[in-house]
Parts: C-alpha cells; sequence; structure tokens
C-alpha cells in the first residue's frame, strides 16, 4: 500500500493529514466505480494518492504544464515529464489516465463527462485567482456524482485570498454542497446527505484522529477539523509539538500513543508549576 512517506519527497504540496484524508475517501468510494479528477497535477504529488487509492477507476488530470504563460498567478509550475515520469515510478496505468493540457477555463463538463463518465472525487488545485476557481466549481457543479466529494487546496490560506472567496461566494456551490472536513490545507465537501458518511469515514481512521485539532459545530453537525496556526502565546511545549505533528507525522502518532510518553509530559507539566510556585 502506498505510504506516506513513500511520496514525500516529491516535489509538490501535500500533507499527511490530506494524504490521509484521501486515502479514507478514495478508497470508500471504490464500490461506485466513478472517476477521479484533478485540476492542477504539477508532478503529481497529490495525484498519485488518488490514482493509488481508487483502483482501476478512470482518472483525468488537467494542468497547463509547458504552457507557464497561462498559469497568470503563478500556482506551482506544472511539468509533464516530471509528473509521467512519477505515475511511472509509482506503478500508476497509464491506460486509466486522460491527460488535458489546457487551461481548465477552456475545459467542458460534457467533454470530462464523454472521457470519463460522472466523477467521484474533484479535486481543485490548479489556477488559485476568482475566475478559475469558479470556473472549477462550476465544472464540478455539472459533473461529481450525487454521493461525489470536492476537495478544494488552499481554502482559508491567507496567501491565496481569493480562493476562499470564491467558495463561499459561489452561490450554487454553497446551495448544493456542505464541508464535511477542514484537513491541513483543503476543504472537502460534498451533498448534505452524505455529510455523516464521509465524516464517519474520515472519523473510523484512529492515526488521522490523533491530528483532529477541534470539532466545530455546524447546522449539519460537528465538523472535523485537522489544522491549527501556531500562536505567540503558544509555550515552546506546543510548538514542538506542532512541528513534530508537521514535519514527522509518524513520530506524533507514536508519542501521542505512548503512555510512557504521556506520563514524562505530565511529570514536566508537574515541575513547572513546582518551580513556578
Ligand atoms: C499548486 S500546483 C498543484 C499542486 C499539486 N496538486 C501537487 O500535488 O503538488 C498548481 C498547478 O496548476 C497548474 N495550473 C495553474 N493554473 C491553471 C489553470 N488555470 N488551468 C490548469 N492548470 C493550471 C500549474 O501549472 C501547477 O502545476
Amino acid at each position: 500500500m502506498l505510504m506516506f512517506k513513500d511520496i514525500r519527497k516529491l516535489s509538490g504540496w501535500l500533507a499527511w493529514q490530506d494524504f490521509s484524508i484521501i486515502r479514507t475517501v478514495v478508497s470508500a468510494q471504490n464500490g461506485e466505480g466513478a472517476a477521479v479528477l484533478e485540476i492542477g497535477v504539477h508532478h503529481g504529488k497529490s495525484f498519485i494518492p488518488l490514482a493509488h487509492f481508487s483502483a482501476d477507476r478512470k482518472l483525468y488530470a488537467i494542468d497547463v504544464f509547458g504552457r507557464q504563460d497561462l498559469n497568470v498567478d503563478g500556482s506551482g509550475h506544472g511539468d509533464k515529464t516530471a509528473f509521467l515520469g512519477n505515475l511511472h515510478a509509482f506503478g500508476v496505468d497509464a491506460s486509466r489516465v486522460t491527460i488535458d493540457e489546457r487551461l481548465s477555463n477552456d475545459v467542458s463538463a460534457s467533454e470530462i463527462l464523454s472521457a470519463i463518465g460522472p466523477v467521484s472525487f474533484f479535486h481543485i488545485d490548479g489556477g488559485h485567482h476568482m475566475s478559475a476557481v469558479t470556473n472549477d466549481l462550476e465544472l464540478a457543479l455539472r459533473t461529481v456524482t450525487p454521493s461525489g466529494v470536492v476537495a478544494i487546496d488552499d481554502t482559508y490560506r491567507p496567501e491565496w485570498p481569493d480562493v476562499t472567496q470564491a467558495v463561499f461566494s459561489n452561490v450554487d456551490f454553497q446551495r448544493e454542497f456542505r464541508q464535511f472536513a477542514i484537513g491541513f490545507n483543503k476543504s472537502y465537501w460534498c451533498r448534505p446527505d452524505f455529510v455523516q458518511h464521509y465524516q464517519k469515514v474520515i472519523r473510523a481512521d484512529s492515526n488521522l484522529d490523533a491530528f483532529l485539532r477541534k470539532t466545530y459545530a455546524v447546522p449539519e453537525g460537528e465538523l472535523p477539523i485537522y489544522q491549527e496556526y501556531p500562536l505567540p502565546e503558544w509555550s515552546i511545549a506546543s510548538v514542538l509539538r506542532w512541528y513534530t505533528s508537521l514535519r514527522f507525522p509518524g513520530l506524533s502518532v507514536m508519542l501521542q500513543r505512548s503512555s510512557a510518553f504521556r506520563s514524562f509530559v505530565a511529570l514536566l507539566r508537574r515541575l513547572k508549576r513546582a518551580i513556578s510556585r
């Protein structure tokens, strides 16, 4: 089975938490047989897990690759040679993949549907400006199955404010889809009837649950959140915990599970209290 450490060194952007959410959600959809699509495949860091966990389902990869003059906001720098090399290195069957080298604004929903049929996992990670994200949400609205998922990279990220604005100002998208999880750097959406289903799927993963930072009450229930931003008020211990979970997620899970480590932390806290009295 593909592990996060296998793809960690690939050029691109994917956190352990989002890798794990992709693994659990995509694997849970395999019985349905519908396709998987990513806009902005870059070198394949997130596309390879999507391909790996989706059994033999069809895949659609969109990236302008060599036409970086079209990548107007400079989000990443796709490279077809690197992408194809990584697909080969990770054993992705090329016959499953339709590669579309156009700007996503030039791709129509009917072209996607006729190439791969309806989509059950639609990952938006291409252009990060208003018109690109709005276009990509509209493609999702027209191609995603009733039980399908839309994942949107960089939602809430201050460096890319248009992403958040495009998502929350899109009346059609907001009417049809509900957020069922906030990952490390992606938001995950499905239609209201499936929110609880997908939340159950991801909460069943005990390793992922070790990275749950909070749940937040929304009309559909408790929204799981797997991200937190460091604050100037944090103690050194909190910063170390945060850094360990960021850079060494496997170690972080192990430490959280270790009763010896928990006792050691409790001892340090008691010592600190005793010293400060
Ligand atoms: C942030 S990167 C994607 C990261 C990637 N998903 C990963 O796993 O690391 C964005 C990619 O989208 C491509 N791109 C940017 N704007 C685009 C657009 N409007 N249509 C299609 N591709 C676009 C870029 O070439 C780049 O490879």
